[in-house]
Formats: structure tokens, C-alpha cells, sequence
């Protein structure tokens, strides 16, 4: 495993890192919380030092079962977690007052509650689990930043950008108070590669890619017969026709990159790390099997420029969150 500076902070992070969205069990089912607490004891053995989780996941769930398993971990582990909106609603809208997302006591609150799932006494970095430059001249969510800093509660801050749209939030990058973004960036969202990168490095800001698998589309498992359990996020993600559409634009990857010894997750990681403002991928990996396939993407390194101008064209401008 190969480690980056996380931004201008002290973190050095595994390029490879863990998102915990899916064992937090409500928005993903199909999970189990012995094979999670395996597949995060496994990711610690492999060298991985850094978690992505948010109150947001099961409620809870998710920070605790992080909590509990970076006790037993060989290596100091990071963890990364969210306070969300407090309307609840994601992405965060342009047209919405801050002060009905990010109240000064609300964010004070949910830090605290935070703390108590995860059991420790300061999060190494926490994110604002919506944003909107829209914000930027209101002054509560500087205040908490400030303050949860000075308490000793937060050591770094961050923002969680919204779904496919990375220039929502250059704003906040230049404010100087935020250490790190967290993106989706994926073979087929290449946007951030535009403008938020060049200006996070620029900035040295931190950047978390995350959605690296297109919540499973880059797997390369997904037929059009595959079904979700019923409830699950992913039932809405891909429904209707876009299983189909998956299926065609991972056939089309695959036939334009040929034969390869690594698998197509493995690329598909391999093409986040490769970009310079990259610190950490962040797969969602609840089993040993994926666990053990995306650590190993690390030692396989950058991708070589003729793969990634193969890559460049199979960028992909859809939104199926909506
Ligand atoms: N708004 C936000 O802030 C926000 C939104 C979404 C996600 N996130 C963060 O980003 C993280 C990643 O996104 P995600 O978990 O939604 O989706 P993702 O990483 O794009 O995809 C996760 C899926 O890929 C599979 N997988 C992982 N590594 C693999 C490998 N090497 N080979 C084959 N399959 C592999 C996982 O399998 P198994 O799980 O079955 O092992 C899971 O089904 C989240 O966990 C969360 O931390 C943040």
C-alpha cells in the first residue's frame, strides 16, 4: 500500500481507503456486520489507514462499527465522517437557506453525536455532508468549522460536493477553511478533471474520489437480469432501462481496452489514483474478496497515458441519482 499527504494537513493516507456507506445496512441491505468488521480488519492488515463514514449511514450504524473496529487495528486508522443536512435533503439546493442545513447548534450537535458512535474523543476529519457556494458569505458553518477546531472535536474539516456537479463548490475551496472535498469521480464522471482539481491542487486541498465503481456499474456484474433487494438504494439507481445502458457502455470499456491482467474494478481504481489531485480512492467494500482486489490496486499503480486517453472517451454525462 502507497500513502499520500492528505492536503496541507499532517494525514498520510492510504491511496486506497474504505467507504462505508454499505455497512451501514439501511441504504444498502444485503450486508452482514461480522463480514464487514472481516472485510475492515482485512483492509487494516493490507495497510489501508483511512475510513469514509457519515452519521448519515443507518443512522449511526456505520460510524459505530467503524468505531469499533479501528480498536483492534494494527495501524493508527483515520476516519473521515459527515454531519448531514439538517432538512435531510441531498443535494444540497442553491434556493435553500443554509440556515434550514447547517444551523451553528445543529452542527454543533451532530459533531457530538459523532463522536459518541465512533467512541473517541476528536474526529480526524469531518465533512459537511451537502454544500452549495451559494453559502459562502453566511457565517454558521464558518463559526462550526472554527469552533469544533478550537474545542479539539474536529481536527480537519471538509465538504462532501454534490452528485456530478464539482464547480458547486470552488468557492469553498478558495475560502481557505476547508482541508478537504470529497467528489465522485469515476471513469465515466470525469468532470471534476476540469476545474476543482487543478484548483485543489493549487490550494493543496485534499481530495477524496469517491463512487469510484459507479455504485457497482464499473464492476462489471451488472446484467439486466440482476435484481436488488427490494428498498434498496440501488433498485432506484439503476432502474428501468439504465441496467441496459450499463451493460452496453461496460461492454463498449471493455472492448476498447482489450486484454488486461487486472480486472475492470481494478482499472477503474487505478484510473482514480492515477490523477496527481487524487489522495484517496474510496471503494464501498463490505466483503474480504473486494476488500483484497481494491487494496492490491495500490502496488499496481498508475495507469499509463495510452490507457488513459482509451478512458477519456468513455466519459459518461448522466445523473442517476435523480
Ligand atoms: N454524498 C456523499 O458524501 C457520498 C455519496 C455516495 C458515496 N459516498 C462515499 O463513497 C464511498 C464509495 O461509494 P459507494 O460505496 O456508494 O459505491 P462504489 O464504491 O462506487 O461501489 C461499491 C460497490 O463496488 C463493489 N466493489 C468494491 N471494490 C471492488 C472490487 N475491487 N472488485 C469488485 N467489486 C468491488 C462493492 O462490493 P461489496 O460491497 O459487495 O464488497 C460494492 O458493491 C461510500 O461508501 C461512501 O463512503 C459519499
Amino acid at each position: 500500500m502507497h500513502y499520500r499527504k492528505l492536503g496541507s494537513t499532517e494525514l498520510e493516507v492510504s491511496e486506497i481507503g474504505y467507504g462505508a456507506w454499505g455497512i451501514g445496512g439501511t441504504q444498502w441491505l444485503g450486508g452482514r456486520d461480522d463480514e464487514s468488521q472481516k472485510a475492515l480488519q482485512r483492509a487494516f492488515e493490507l495497510g489501508l489507514n483511512f475510513i469514509d463514514t457519515a452519521l448519515a449511514y443507518g443512522d449511526g450504524h456505520s460510524e459505530k462499527l467503524v468505531g469499533q473496529a479501528v480498536k483492534s487495528a494494527p495501524q493508527r486508522v483515520y476516519i473521515a465522517t459527515k454531519i448531514p443536512p439538517k432538512n435531510r435533503i441531498w443535494p444540497a439546493s442553491p434556493s435553500t437557506p443554509i440556515s434550514e442545513v447547517f444551523p451553528y447548534e445543529y452542527i454543533i450537535e451532530s459533531a457530538n453525536e459523532s463522536l459518541r458512535n465512533l467512541g473517541t474523543e476528536q474526529i480526524d476529519l469531518l465533512q459537511y455532508h451537502v454544500w452549495d457556494d451559494a453559502w459562502i458569505h453566511t457565517d454558521e458553518w464558518r463559526r462550526g468549522i472554527e469552533d469544533l477546531k478550537k474545542a479539539g472535536k474536529a481536527r480537519y474539516f471538509g465538504v462532501s460536493i454534490s452528485d456530478h456537479d464539482p464547480d458547486s463548490a470552488l468557492e469553498v475551496v478558495k475560502s481557505g477553511l476547508i482541508d478537504t472535498v470529497q467528489v465522485i469521480y469515476n471513469i465515466f464522471d470525469q468532470t471534476p478533471e476540469k476545474n476543482l482539481f487543478p484548483l485543489c491542487l493549487e490550494r493543496k486541498i485534499g481530495v477524496l474520489a469517491r463512487v469510484p465503481l459507479d455504485e457497482g456499474g464499473l464492476t462489471g456484474t451488472i446484467t439486466e437480469q440482476t435484481q436488488f433487494e427490494p428498498g434498496e438504494f440501488r433498485e432506484g439507481y439503476f432502474r428501468g432501462d439504465r441496467k441496459k445502458e450499463i451493460v452496453q457502455h461496460v461492454e463498449a470499456l471493455k472492448k476498447d481496452l482489450g486484454e488486461r491482467s487486472e480486472t475492470l474494478p481494478q482499472t477503474a481504481l487505478r484510473f482514480c489514483i492515477s490523477h496527481p489531485a487524487v489522495t484517496t480512492v474510496i471503494p464501498g467494500m463490505r466483503r474480504i474478496s473486494t476488500v483484497e482486489s481494491s487494496c492490491a490496486v495500490s502496488d499496481l499503480g498508475k495507469l499509463d497515458s495510452n490507457t488513459l486517453a482509451t478512458l477519456k472517451r468513455h466519459a459518461w454525462n448522466r445523473n442517476f441519482y435523480q
